[in-house]
């Protein structure tokens, strides 16, 4: 049965941290909260316990996992060549919404990171995925804590009603603040390229780096382009509803909503906008906030919303692509299988 467990993230109770420590450390698996989504974690090191995730999510077994740690210095216990680009990200933005691609070290097993000779590591800044794995002393393997394919877990219900009784331990702590996944950085060659766009931004990047590639496959849906995070060529996000993302100047783009939803009046249709236009929609419309960083906060809580309402189509306004927004319309891309209607 899950032990599940209710922790206040600015008054930590090492007592109840300690239960859910001890999982990881026998090599059971515990959903635990961080800044960017909730994630399901085993201890990197056991390669039972790492099957289990995969189990437990129906996750692809080649599709690696990212290793939290919570002390800078495990890295180069997890890694080879911990290079000027590691010290310069773990300095800058650790603990925080940044995951590093490094050469993997010997002590890992295959399961976490897919067989492949590099490894993910990214140390959060969320107090309870800290205090935890300090406190489970051993680095813990997490994905989002979802099962594959649906929208990453921001909020406790989205965690009780999909994996409850999927895994030993849950813990309880509020909802996370950036909302989306963190960024994925490959930092094995010269130029530093972003396999995954989120809360730190090629804009930041850029100012600790010369130079940032992107990887191309984040931009747009091209059959010849193989992404080189494995886990960006699964669909993803995806609520039950067809989504469409509506894109052009705003007039244009709210009068072709409005026409959308007439010609589809058989169909349960929802809207998801900015706070400022949500009265100008004549359907369900749910607001995903004022800015980029409301909209990242509650998009994925907004598309399991859709799915309760059991919606048929959703129509999304399109978001610029600067900062925050590049990680905003790679989900919100995928969530929608790239439909996008331009007016
Ligand atoms: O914010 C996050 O990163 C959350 C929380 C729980 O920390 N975790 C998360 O994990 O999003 P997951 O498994 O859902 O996404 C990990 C991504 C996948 O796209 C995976 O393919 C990629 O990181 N990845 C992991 N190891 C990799 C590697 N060695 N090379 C390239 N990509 C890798
Ligand atoms: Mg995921």
């Amino acid at each position: 049965n899950t032990i599940i467990t209710s922790i206040d993230k600015d008054n930590i109770d090492n007592e109840k941290i300690d239960i859910h420590a001890n999982i990881l450390r026998n090599g059971g698996t515990v959903i635990f909260p961080t800044e960017t989504v909730y994630g399901l974690g085993a201890n990197a090191l056991d390669e039972e316990a790492t099957k289990k995730i995969f189990k437990a999510k129906g996750r692809p077994s080649d599709n690696p996992l990212i290793v939290h740690i919570a002390d800078k210095n495990d890295v180069y216990k997890l890694a080879k060549n911990v290079n000027e680009s590691a010290k310069i990200i773990m300095d800058k933005f650790w603990p925080g919404p940044i995951t590093i691609i490094l050469q993997k070290s010997d002590i890992l097993p295959a399961t976490t990171t897919a067989g492949l000779d590099t490894v993910a590591i990214r140390m959060p800044s969320h107090p309870i995925a800290l205090r935890l794995i300090e406190r489970a002393n051993v680095p813990v393997a997490a994905p989002s804590a979802n099962i594959s394919g649906r929208p990453s877990p921001t909020q406790e219900s989205h965690v009780l009603e999909e994996m409850n009784k999927k895994v030993e331990g849950i813990i309880l702590g509020g909802d996370c603040s950036v909302g989306i996944e963190s960024t994925v950085i490959d930092i094995t060659n010269e130029t530093p390229v972003i396999l995954r766009p989120g809360k730190i931004t090629y804009e930041d990047l850029l100012e600790a780096f010369l130079q940032v590639d992107i990887d191309p496959a984040i931009l747009e849906k091209n059959e010849n382009i193989v992404p080189r995070s494995p886990g960006m060529k699964y669909t993803h996000y995806s609520p039950k509803a067809d989504v469409y993302i509506v894109k052009g100047e705003e007039n244009k783009v709210i009068e072709k909503i409005n026409k959308l939803i007439l010609e589809n009046k058989d169909k349960k249709i929802g809207v998801m906008c900015l706070e400022k236009n949500a009265h100008k929609y004549n359907a369900q419309v749910i607001s995903l906030g004022k800015d980029i960083n409301d909209v990242a906060r509650n998009l994925f809580k907004t598309l399991r919303e859709m799915d309760k309402r059991k919606i048929d189509i959703v129509y999304s306004e399109s978001f610029d692509t600067k900062g925050l927004g590049q990680a905003v319309m790679n989900r919100l891309n995928k969530a929608a299988g790239y439909k996008i209607i331009h007016v």
